[in-house]
């Protein structure tokens, strides 16, 4: 499929998605949006696709938000429905997706784009990175799911913090504060992300798919963690890679995984 805000490129079972409107430093428009949803759903069907990094195209902006032109007229049912409809096709299907999301923050991540990042499994910034939500500045709160995910990575207190002063924090900050889980020189960044995903391909796909929903299960109300926990584990043991995983162990050969 072609796209006109984004682009994409596979290489060893890795798909970097860049979003790709840099004049106007990546603002994720409504296109935007449907052109990622398309994008990982495609990608989640095809079997060559084993990791995904999502990252910005250019050095200056990973995104720098949703994109305030787009709604600056909109009346609260509007408003209420573009947040409805951007959390599940594109917020919500990324935290949920059954295969890894890393976000490679190269630059500002601001408002939907931090909200994008920290939709993602995990996160890696260089650093120029600056991070935020500053939507209180513009009269509205984060919408995109900012006011739930960043409390369960930085804590109430910070997250409180940095929505009510709409300020930004720098890449060192973000890893101070648990939002990243590193920092590399700008140039680095996409190597760097790529040999975190490179190990990651070492492992069971599935057993991988199900510890992202054991994971998730945590954070969602209303669910026990523990007993996803307990399922999933109890599923693995039907699994072709499980009987490679154990059977490559105990004859002492790397696994190789079917991913079945
Ligand atoms: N929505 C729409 N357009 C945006 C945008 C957004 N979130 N962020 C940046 N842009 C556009 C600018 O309007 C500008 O377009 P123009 O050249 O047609 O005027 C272009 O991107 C470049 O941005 P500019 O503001 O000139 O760059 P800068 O280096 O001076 O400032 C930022 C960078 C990130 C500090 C600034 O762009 C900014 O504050 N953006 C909005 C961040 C925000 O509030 N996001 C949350 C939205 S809910």
């Amino acid at each position: 499929m072609s796209y006109y805000n984004i682009s994409e490129e596979l290489e060893d079972a890795i798909l970097t998605i860049r979003i790709d409107r840099p004049q106007k430093l990546n603002a994720l428009n409504r296109e935007t949006i449907q052109e990622l949803h398309e994008a990982l759903k495609e990608a989640r069907e095809d079997e060559e696709v084993k990791v995904i990094i999502l990252t910005g195209a250019g050095e200056k902006a990973f995104v720098a938000g949703a994109d305030i032109s787009e709604f600056a007229d909109f009346s609260p049912k509007e408003g209420k429905r573009l947040a409805a409809e951007g959390q599940e096709k594109l917020f919500n299907y990324v935290a949920e997706f059954p295969k890894p999301i890393i976000a490679a923050i190269n630059g500002f991540a601001l408002g939907g784009g931090l909200e994008l990042a920290m939709a993602a499994h995990f996160r890696i910034a260089c650093d120029n990175a600056k991070m935020g939500l500053p939507e209180t500045s513009l009269g509205v709160i984060p919408g995109y799911g900012g006011t739930q995910r960043l409390p369960q990575l930085v804590g109430k207190g910070r997250a409180m913090e940095m929505i009510m002063t709409a300020g930004m924090i720098d890449a060192n900050q973000a890893l101070q504060y648990n939002l990243v889980n590193h920092v590399t020189e700008v140039e680095d960044l996409l190597d760097f992300t790529k040999e975190i995903a490179r190990k990651i391909l070492r492992n069971s796909t599935v057993a991988i798919c199900n510890a992202i929903s054991a994971i998730n299960a945590n954070y969602e109300p209303g669910k026990d963690g523990f007993g996803v926990e307990i399922d999933m584990f109890g599923k693995s043991f039907g699994t072709e890679d499980f009987k490679e995983g154990t059977t490559a162990f105990l004859n002492k050969r790397k696994a190789e995984f079917p991913g079945k």
